[in-house]
């Protein structure tokens, strides 16, 4: 129940219940290696208690390798809320979260993800201080977004560069599942640089915003994954690599803002297998948590903030450096690098 087979363990899960509130939370804390367990809070519903807790696992366990890899003093951790049927008290939820948060007393520090906002941090921040991603008036702060997006783009441009040549991204056909927070600023960057975009979202209006502002070709969202293009970008849900998705793709280069993209460690080969280079999410999406961080040790200045985040494509050559070497896959070779970082950082 604790574990999943192709995982280390983790150091501590707290599973918390307040039936006033209706509030069913897992915190996994996977490592504090490096130090407190650092990873955002997502509200979903679950279909049941095991899904959230499966969830949690994995996320955390994604959170100890980027926070690794981009070099922060922080461990990884993540915390699920199983989302209430019905109705619920939204501030009543998060104040039940936040005294479970409290009480790993610094062990674990959230902040907002999928389900969760700002709004719901700051209710959080009036219960413990563990707790980041909230703008304040006159300091650095707020939406990781656009860090996140930015730290995917220079990653896209050093793949580009390393793997297909391409000295800049003029005309560059990048597909990009996903318009959200992420995926649009990255669509805005990619755009400023000359590439062609093609797009799929649920919401017909963003991809539609997308055709009108950066002449996006629009495709269906079961397209896609399957569209000839040079660069992939998944910025939408995990799992959008897999058994059924690999085998269509027709791309040379993955390089994406979305969690855990891999279904299964092994789609790590079978893109390998295919000739396509998967430029793994936990290294290229850092550019959030980078802001996040910063913004925690209350170190936030912009132009410090995005020359870190643009050190991620250092990393990327450094990668795809080392597999020249190792002859691993990038998702093995990364996996291996992280686990070597997970030590307390000098
Ligand atoms: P978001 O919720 O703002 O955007 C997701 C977008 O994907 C939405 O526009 C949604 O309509 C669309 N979508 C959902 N299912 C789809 C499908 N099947 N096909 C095409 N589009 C679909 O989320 P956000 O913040 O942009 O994050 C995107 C991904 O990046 C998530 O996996 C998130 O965990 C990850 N991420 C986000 C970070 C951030 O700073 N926001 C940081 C690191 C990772």
């Amino acid at each position: 129940f604790f574990g999943l087979p192709h995982q280390a363990p983790h150091e501590r899960v707290l599973i918390a219940a307040d039936a006033a509130s209706g509030l069913r939370t897992m915190i996994a804390v996977h490592s504090t290696a490096r130090g407190p367990a650092f990873g955002g809070c997502r509200l979903w519903a679950y279909e049941n208690d095991l899904a959230a807790h499966h969830d949690a696992l994995r996320l955390s366990q994604g959170m100890s390798m980027k926070n690794a890899l981009a070099g922060l003093p922080f461990g990884g951790g993540k915390a699920v809320i199983v989302k209430p049927k019905g109705d619920f008290d939204r501030a009543a939820l998060f104040a039940a979260f936040a005294r479970a948060v409290d009480s790993l007393q610094g062990a674990y520090i959230t902040a907002e993800d999928v389900g969760t906002t700002t709004a719901d941090m700051r209710g959080v921040q009036a219960l413990t201080q563990y707790v980041s991603g909230i703008p304040r008036e006159g300091a650095f702060g707020g939406d990781p977004s656009p860090k996140t997006a930015w730290g995917v783009f220079v990653s896209i441009q050093a793949g580009a560069k390393m793997v297909l040549g391409r000295s800049d991204l003029q005309g560059l056909k990048v597909a990009i599942q996903g318009l959200g927070a992420v995926g649009w600023h990255l669509a805005e960057f990619l755009h400023k640089a000359g590439a062609q975009l093609i797009v799929a979202d649920i919401d017909p209006a963003k991809t539609a915003k997308a055709q009108a502002q950066f002449g996006a070709t629009v495709v269906g969202v079961e397209q896609i994954l399957a569209v000839p293009c040079d660069v992939l970008a998944p910025c939408a849900l995990g799992a959008s690599l897999n058994a059924t998705s690999i085998p269509a793709l027709q791309t040379k280069l993955i390089c994406g803002a979305a969690n855990n993209q891999l279904a299964l460690p092994a789609d790590g080969d079978a893109l390998a297998k295919q000739g396509i280079t998967y430029l793994p999410d936990y290294l290229v999406n850092a550019g959030g948590i980078i802001s996040v961080a910063r913004e925690y040790r209350n170190e936030g200045e912009e132009g410090a903030v995005m020359a870190e985040v643009s050190r991620i494509a250092e990393r990327v050559d450094e990668l795809l450096a080392r597999i020249k070497t190792s002859g691993r896959t990038p998702a093995a070779e990364a996996d291996a690098w992280a686990q070597s970082l997970l030590v307390k950082p000098a």
